[in-house]
């Protein structure tokens, strides 16, 4: 790791009005000076096929290159049916395949999310900490950044317009900065 620490982030919607990609467009313009963030687009990844592993497509081996070659993870999920997206869900094991090849190891990883409901992806943001135990990641346990009624923080032009919603992701970036230095010394 150099002196900027990177940040991969992607959202688990592929919506053009997604209130996660705004999230996340606005953790761009939140991201510490001793940071960077690039954002990632998971539309485009297959549905995984456990015969077809060993023959990723371009953009999983883009994916999982990515990662790889981010200090920091950033994800910022929905809820579906309480829990995280499918999209979500099957970016995240097409990622970590084939055995041996888990990109996600022991990689820091922050998460946020935001829901039209008054929990705020709460329940799938836990989901996906499950996730993060088979998956040997380092999960940021603070802040939790759960948005609810994401409709009245974010205009219609994708923008998040909520000045606490946008320190509580300051906040986020800067404890991932902060705890990605940690473990890696
Ligand atoms: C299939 C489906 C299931 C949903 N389930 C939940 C849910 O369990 N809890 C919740 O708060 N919102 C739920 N919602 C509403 C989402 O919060 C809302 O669609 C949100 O905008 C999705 O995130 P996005 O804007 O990033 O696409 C659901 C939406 C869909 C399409």
């Amino acid at each position: 790791m150099g002196n900027i620490v990177k940040i991969l982030g992607f959202a688990g919607s592929l919506r053009k009005g997604s209130y996660n990609r705004a999230l996340l467009r606005a953790a761009l313009e939140l991201v510490p000076g001793d940071a960077e963030l690039e954002i990632f687009d998971l539309n485009g990844i297959s549905l995984f096929n456990q015969d077809l592993e060993n023959q990723p497509s371009e953009k999983l081996k883009e994916f999982k290159a990515k990662i790889k070659a981010a200090d920091a993870v950033l994800i910022a999920t929905p809820e579906y049916n309480y829990s995280i997206p499918g999209v979500l869900k099957n970016a995240i094991d097409c990622a970590s395949r084939p055995y041996g090849d888990n990109a996600f190891e022991h990689k820091p990883v922050a998460i946020m999310g935001a829901s039209i409901g008054m929990t705020g992806s709460a329940r799938a943001q836990y989901h996906l900490r499950q996730c993060f135990v088979f998956l040997t990641c380092f999960a940021l346990n603070h802040p939790e950044v759960m948005v609810p009624f994401a409709q009245e923080k974010i205009d219609k032009d994708g923008k998040l317009t909520d000045q606490k919603t946008k320190e509580k992701i300051r906040e986020l970036l800067e404890s991932l900065v902060a705890w990605t230095r940690r473990l890696k010394g």
